[in-house]
């Protein structure tokens, strides 16, 4: 018994010669199709690596994915106030005019919204950064502090932003002031 094991031992290493008891082992490669097979699932880890877990930092992993909808969603929600809102649309225009009033706004773009020597008209449709309610509420929220306008992330809240911007989209957009700043920026198709 001993004897075998220690047979067994020094031929480790030589595949084709293990026997036992008139066992031979055998060393057969794989078929080819199997290999094939192990490679696909090495390059599949890849692709699932890229696309599930989001490698490198592509914005693919659920995380991400789940924060897109998140933000895509609220995008919608501006319009209509957002999360929570119960505010009819006359409402939120009266409360986003209060805001725009009294919040430092007219400083830079004019007790009508028209535009000054600082800030652009917000009453024609061009704009420099997009007329989506999303990138309006971004302007204000971030500011474009590069250009001269701070950001009211800390000043206003996010319905108080999006209570602004209805406004701003509603009221002020075509009402076309006097003295109103010539157009700067695309044209909002
Ligand atoms: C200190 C001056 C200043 C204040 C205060 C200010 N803005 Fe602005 N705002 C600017 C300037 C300058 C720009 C142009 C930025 C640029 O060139 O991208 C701008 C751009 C904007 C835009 C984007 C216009 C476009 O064409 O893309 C919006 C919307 C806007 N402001 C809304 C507001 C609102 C609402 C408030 C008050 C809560 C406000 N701003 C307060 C200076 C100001």
């Amino acid at each position: 018994m001993s004897e075998n094991i220690t047979d067994n031992n020094k031929n480790i290493d030589n595949h084709d010669e293990h026997e036992y008891d008139g066992i031979r082992e055998l060393n057969n490669p794989s078929p080819m199709w199997v290999i094939f097979l192990f490679f696909i699932t090495i390059a599949f880890s890849g692709i699932y690596a890229v696309r599930y877990f989001g490698y490198p930092n592509n914005g693919m992993d659920q995380a991400s994915e789940y924060k897109a909808a998140v933000d895509e969603q609220e995008a919608k929600m501006i319009t209509t106030g957002g999360p929570g809102n119960k505010m009819s649309e006359p409402q939120m225009i009266a409360a986003g005019e209060k805001i725009f009033k009294e919040k430092g706004c007219v400083a830079c773009h004019g007790a009508n919204g028209g535009g000054n020597a600082v800030g652009p008209n917000l009453c024609d449709n061009f704009w420099i950064n997009g007329c989506k309610p999303e990138q309006i509420v971004k302007v204000i929220t971030e500011g474009r502090p590069e250009k001269g306008m701070n950001s009211f992330k800390s000043t206003l809240t996010k319905a108080q932003i999006n209570q602004v911007t209805v406004f701003i989209l509603k009221k002020l957009v075509g009402s076309n002031p006097a003295n109103g700043k010539a157009a700067q920026g695309s044209e909002c198709k």
